[in-house]
């Protein structure tokens, strides 16, 4: 199956979930968005109104869970959460969440069984290509400069540039420096600087490569 899987990573705005999406698209393959199912953990700690920061709390919510992730459809325990997820009070309390070893655990298990179900995907996220399918046909690690990252944001959903900059940097951090499988290129990965390109020539170039490596 790992010949039917193409595994992008990156920071918090270079780009992967338009990309990931296009590259379904050219592939064929289905499509998964990991952060989407850490976001549903975060919204479920907020609601919850447990501390992010303590694993224990934390973990029992990650592991019974029931996140259904269908295209840009996120379901949360049955409820539609596509939107709320999205919101600024989640994306500042996802990261913290994502640290814990059980939530990481409980979400790459989800993340194997999802892909194993249906037989290959394009899966996006931050250690896909690391730990979820370190043996994936294709790993690609797509990344772009903080401040054109910080500018796509700002130009997706408004907001101060300056604040965006500093939340995106905050997450890169954390999302970097963790102990339990950090953002970082896996070898054998496809670097891919987004910065000065369009994202049809970024698309472009994954699917070329894709269509090489499957044969297809
Ligand atoms: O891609 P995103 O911004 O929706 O991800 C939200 C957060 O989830 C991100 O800050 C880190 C975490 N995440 C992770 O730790 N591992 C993944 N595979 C995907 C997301």
């Amino acid at each position: 199956m790992t010949d039917r899987i193409i595994a992008i990573d990156g920071p918090a705005g270079a780009g992967k979930s338009t990309v990931a999406k296009a590259v379904a698209q050219c592939s064929g393959l289905p499509y998964l968005d990991t952060g989407a199912m850490y976001r549903c953990i975060a919204l479920s700690v907020i609601r919850a109104g447990i501390d992010p920061s303590d694993e224990r709390a934390v973990a029992p919510i990650a592991e019974s869970a029931v996140v259904d992730v269908d295209g840009a459809t996120v379901r949360l325990d049955g409820e539609d959460v596509s939107t709320l997820i999205r919101g600024t009070d989640v994306s500042s309390v996802v990261s913290t969440i994502a640290v814990h070893s059980r939530v990481r655990t409980a979400m790459r298990l989800q993340q194997q069984a999802w892909v194993a179900v249906r037989g290959g995907a394009v899966v996006e996220g931050r250690d896909i290509s690391t730990v979820v399918f370190p043996n994936a046909l294709l790993k690609v690690f797509l990344t772009a400069s903080a401040h054109e990252r910080a500018r796509r944001r700002v130009e997706q959903v408004g907001g101060d540039i300056d604040e965006t900059a500093a939340a995106i940097a905050e997450r890169d951090r954390s999302d970097s420096t963790r102990t339990d499988s950090p953002l970082r290129p896996a070898e054998g990965a496809v670097h891919i600087d987004s910065s000065g390109t369009t994202v049809d020539e970024v698309v472009s170039a994954i699917c070329a490569e894709w269509k090489a490596r499957s044969g297809g």
